[in-house]
């Protein structure tokens, strides 16, 4: 009987301690990597990977500042226009997503999102580096 109830304690302490690690085993979502507006301002080791300098981008004020309108989840921003999710499914060619950053009154005229490319705010490689963070999110 003792020898009975140590195979149930030993088998139960397992199956918790097999649960544990699942639960703290970290999630990674898709475009929810471990960007940081710090890792933007390390003078001494910038983001070298195309997708973070797009990210450093769209956060920065003086540059896309996008979240001052767009949901971009994680961050606190904006909701006057519709939330950056699904980009790679909304957009399957990836030079339709640039072309709405280059210029967005391509396809409305009327847009309050500003023509980044068209005016000169950003240039073609920042265009570029942003489209391909957006496009992951
Ligand atoms: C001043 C507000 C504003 C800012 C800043 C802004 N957008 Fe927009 N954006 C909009 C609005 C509003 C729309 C909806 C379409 C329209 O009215 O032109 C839009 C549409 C879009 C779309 C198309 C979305 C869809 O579902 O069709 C993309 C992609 C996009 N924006 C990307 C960006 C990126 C990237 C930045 C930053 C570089 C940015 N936007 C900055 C207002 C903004």
């Amino acid at each position: 009987m003792q020898k009975f109830f140590g195979i149930m304690l030993t088998g139960t302490a397992t199956v918790l301690l097999a649960l544990g690690s699942f639960l703290a085993s970290p999630v990674v979502q898709a475009g929810e990597e471990d960007f940081t507006p710090a890792m933007c301002k390390d003078k001494d080791n910038p983001p070298t990977e195309i997708v973070a300098q797009g990210y450093c981008l769209v956060v920065d004020r003086r540059k896309g500042n996008c979240m001052g309108c767009h949901l971009i989840q994680g961050m606190s921003s904006g909701n006057i226009a519709p939330p950056m999710v699904g980009m790679k499914q909304r957009f399957p060619e990836k030079d339709k997503l640039r072309t709405q950053i280059y210029d967005s009154t391509k396809a409305n005229p009327d847009s309050v999102m500003p023509p980044y490319g068209r005016h000169n705010i950003l240039s073609g490689d920042e265009i570029d580096k942003i489209t391909e963070y957006v496009w992951t999110l």
